[in-house]
């Protein structure tokens, strides 16, 4: 049995050394993650499912039920996961990280667009240090490499009478797919595919809850420019770039980028020199 195993995972990775050991190893499962967590609150609470439907909506049971900050919701596999807009979000077993973080933000819900900024910033650092690939963010909170998306940021956010009851922070990372599909292929790559080996889940993950736990504070202590500026500097969409932003409703905005407004909306300056702020929607095009 284990030497079929074996056979099989060099006819279908014949171009990485993962070992089983290694995969075991890598499971993301709260001993795996414990002992190489830096944070001192995000992550230190972990509920871990080999599957589930969607991370955000296990941890916003979690957080009905009353859930510290920073609980974590993992899963190895979703049956229904969610991406933004109305989209899914394809969760391969065991080779990407899906992950949802309970926030208990002391903020205004007009700030709340902040946080999935930070979460941006997070995993692109987080990404670079753990496996030295530099992924670019496109507003507002994708990440991509070579052009394609490699991870992607849900937040949904509980508010009662102008007060934040709480954030889930979803973080989708394409970390060892092989491949994608024909159609998706032509959108999405994996952080194996760009750096042509297999990446630790676990390393990854535990620079992702530290770089966020540390932005996180800054923002909650008042430094928003600060970490805004983090998120320029980590994007080549801040500054100069044409896009075409779906505003939804069959509306569009045309122009070049031109920075962060203090909330967090994408400013574009339009062909007549009007600039507008676009607090939500998705960049379609761009060059
Ligand atoms: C997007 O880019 O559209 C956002 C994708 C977010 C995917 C993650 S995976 C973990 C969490 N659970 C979900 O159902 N979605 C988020």
């Amino acid at each position: 049995m284990k030497i079929v195993l074996v056979v099989v995972l060099v006819a279908e990775k014949p171009t990485t050394k993962t070992t089983t050991t290694d995969m075991v190893q890598d499971l993301l499962l709260p001993d795996s993650i414990l002992p190489h967590l830096q944070s001192c609150r995000f992550g230190r609470t972990i509920h871990h499912f080999l599957e589930t439907g969607s991370t955000n909506d296990a941890a916003r049971q979690l957080a009905e039920q009353g859930a510290p900050e920073g609980t974590l919701a993992l899963a190895e596999e979703q049956t229904q996961g969610r991406g933004r807009l109305g989209r899914s979000w394809l969760s391969e077993r065991g080779a990407g990280i899906y992950a949802s973080i309970l926030l208990r933000p002391v903020l205004k819900p007009r700030d709340a667009a902040v946080l999935t900024l930070v979460a941006a910033v997070a995993g692109s650092e987080a990404i670079e240090h753990a496996c030295g690939l530099r992924a670019d963010i496109k507003w507002p909170n994708d990440l991509l490499l070579s052009g394609r998306k490699c991870c992607g940021i849900l937040s949904e956010m509980q508010a009662e009478r102008d007060e934040i009851r709480y954030v889930i922070v979803g973080i989708g990372i394409n970390v060892n797919h092989a491949a994608f599909h024909e159609e998706l292929g032509q959108r999405a790559t994996s952080l194996r595919i760009e750096g042509k080996v297999t990446c630790s889940r676990v390393a990854v993950l535990c620079e992702f809850l530290q770089r966020f736990e540390l932005l996180y504070d800054e923002l909650q202590q008042g430094n928003r420019a600060a970490v805004l500026q983090r998120w320029v500097n980590r994007s080549s969409f801040a500054f100069g770039k044409q896009v075409t932003v779906d505003l939804g409703s069959g509306k569009k905005v045309e122009g070049l980028t031109a920075g962060l407004s203090e909330l967090g909306n994408l400013k574009v300056k339009l062909a007549d020199g009007r600039v507008e702020q676009v607090m939500s929607g998705d960049i379609v095009a761009w060059r």
